[in-house]
């Protein structure tokens, strides 16, 4: 079965066809970030106006890619939510007027589930139930996924997500948007146990907090550059305090997902860990919770880097499980911004 997928939730415009849920067939992914760079965050005007632009110049070329014809498409598979209203209304109208014009059955797909299932794209065949992280520029959450129309949560942020933290703390270190990659790439030299950041706690264990840390980070750089300039110091140091605090900064973050992720794998006596969404394209996460992981006696998986951001094959691989388990949507489907 060849389902189009459509994903604009966000600053992306992106088009998918998958066969049965796992091939990809093609993924065309085009971003209005650039437009966006200069206000340090994305303005959902901005986002909504690219994405009506787009939206069928880059469905017209995932068809192609894909090799095959629009008549070949089985099934519609569209974000529905959450996400940016504008942005969604684009896509999911863009997804009637297709199921509509082909006469094939549509249906709506929960974004931040979907970043769960970019682990079962190429032909990764997992085996449920497991426990899931989705940590992404608007979510932080930990799931048990009983089945793919079976999802539990278990614990979600209780103010910034775990992306918009790296956002605003790259923000703060004035290196630009998006953060998470640029904290990453500066952490790379730097000394992780220079600075003794840490998360809030939680009333609930499988909660998460990131404004304290983000906050935290606002007052050491606050005070620390006034003590460079006393000093007179030279912009190295101030270079290499960065790396310090971009390097203690990801270590503290990345220390409260594998513990509360580990947590949750223990009270629903699991072994199988999924992560998925933007963060999880951090290399050095990646790499702690899978030596953690090892010494734990869990597995963990992460979808390529490629599908660990927003792309339509995610939507549209979820949307053909869903649609097996029984779910088509009507031409009333209508955005769920929760
Ligand atoms: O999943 P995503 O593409 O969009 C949302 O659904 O929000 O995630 C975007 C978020 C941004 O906050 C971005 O800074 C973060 O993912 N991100 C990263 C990395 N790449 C993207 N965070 C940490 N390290 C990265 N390498
Ligand atoms: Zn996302």
């Amino acid at each position: 079965m060849n389902v189009l997928g459509i994903e604009t939730s966000c600053d992306e415009t992106s088009v998918a066809v998958v066969q049965d849920g796992r091939r990809v067939l093609s993924n065309t992914v085009a971003s209005s970030l650039r437009f966006h760079k200069k206000y340090g965050g994305v303005i959902p005007e901005i986002a909504s106006r690219m994405q009506l632009e787009l939206i069928a110049q880059v469905a017209e070329h995932a068809i192609q890619e894909a090799g095959i014809t629009l008549k070949k498409v089985d099934l519609v598979a569209v974000t529905s939510g959450p996400g940016l209203l504008g942005s969604l209304f684009v896509g999911i109208s863009f997804a009637k007027a297709l199921s509509l014009s082909l006469s094939r059955p549509l249906v709506g797909v929960n974004h931040v589930y979907s970043h769960i299932y970019a682990n079962f794209l190429e032909s990764r065949n997992l085996k449920l139930p497991f426990v899931a992280l989705v940590v992404s520029g608007g979510h932080t959450s930990l799931f048990y996924v009983e089945d793919f129309h079976k999802i539990l949560t278990l614990g979600q942020t209780q103010d910034d997500a775990c992306g918009e933290a790296f956002d605003k703390v790259a923000k703060i270190l004035g290196l630009g948007y998006p953060g998470g990659p640029l904290i990453e790439r500066l952490a790379q030299r730097g000394d992780s146990k220079k600075v003794k950041f840490s998360c809030s706690g939680t009333d609930r264990k499988m909660d998460f907090s990131f404004s304290g840390i983000k906050t935290a980070v606002l007052y050491y750089v606050r005070d620390n550059t006034r003590h460079i300039y006393k000093e007179c110091e030279s912009q190295t140091l101030s270079c290499e305090l960065k790396r310090d605090i971009a390097a203690s900064f990801q270590k503290a973050v990345t220390d409260v997902l594998i513990k509360k992720s580990f947590l949750a794998c223990r009270l629903k006596k699991t072994k199988t860990l999924i992560i998925g969404g933007g963060v999880a394209a951090n290399s050095y996460l990646r790499e702690k919770f899978n030596s953690a992981a090892k010494e734990a006696g869990i597995t963990c998986y992460f979808p390529s880097k490629e599908f660990c951001l927003d792309n339509a094959a995610m939507v549209a691989g979820f949307g053909y499980q869903l649609f097996r388990k029984g779910k088509v949507d009507g031409l009333d489907l209508n955005v769920e911004l929760n």
